[in-house]
């Protein structure tokens, strides 16, 4: 699937052209799992409400160094350090995220099913 879509958008880039350019970087994503991670929503309305005014700010987009939304293999490794260390990281900052993963008012349950739905992508 992600070659389909590279493919995909190696062709789109090719029909429009020198004018729209198509450099990585930027605002526009060329990395197919960062383009998959921007359709990926908790199937859950509350959770999803606070997924997508916080967490996904950041969890779907490359540049910021967070993990990706449904990026399988990179979420394994964080997984591997425990639930609980993960809650602790976002309650309390880690690296380039903020404390709360700007969400103040979620619960440690919360995290927790925001973290395992960015971590598998479902
Ligand atoms: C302002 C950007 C931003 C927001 C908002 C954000 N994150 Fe993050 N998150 C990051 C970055 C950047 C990293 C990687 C930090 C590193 O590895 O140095 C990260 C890493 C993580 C990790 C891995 C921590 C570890 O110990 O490896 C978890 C879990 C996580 N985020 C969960 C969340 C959750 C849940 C939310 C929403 C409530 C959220 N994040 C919101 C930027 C953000």
């Amino acid at each position: 699937m992600p070659v389909t879509k590279r493919l995909g958008s190696t062709l789109a880039c090719a029909m429009l052209g020198l004018a729209a350019g198509c450099s990585d970087g930027g605002s526009s994503a060329s990395n197919p799992l960062e383009i998959a991670s921007r359709d990926l929503v908790p199937a859950d309305g509350q959770l999803a409400g606070v997924y997508n005014r916080s967490c996904r700010n950041c969890h779907t987009i490359a540049a910021t160094g967070a993990p990706l939304t449904g990026d399988t293999n990179v979420w394994e490794a964080r997984l591997a350090k425990g639930m609980d260390t993960l809650v602790d990281s976002v309650v309390n900052g880690y690296g380039g995220m903020p404390p709360f993963g700007m969400c103040m008012d979620c619960d440690a349950q919360q995290f927790e099913d925001l973290i395992a739905f960015m971590a598998e992508g479902r």
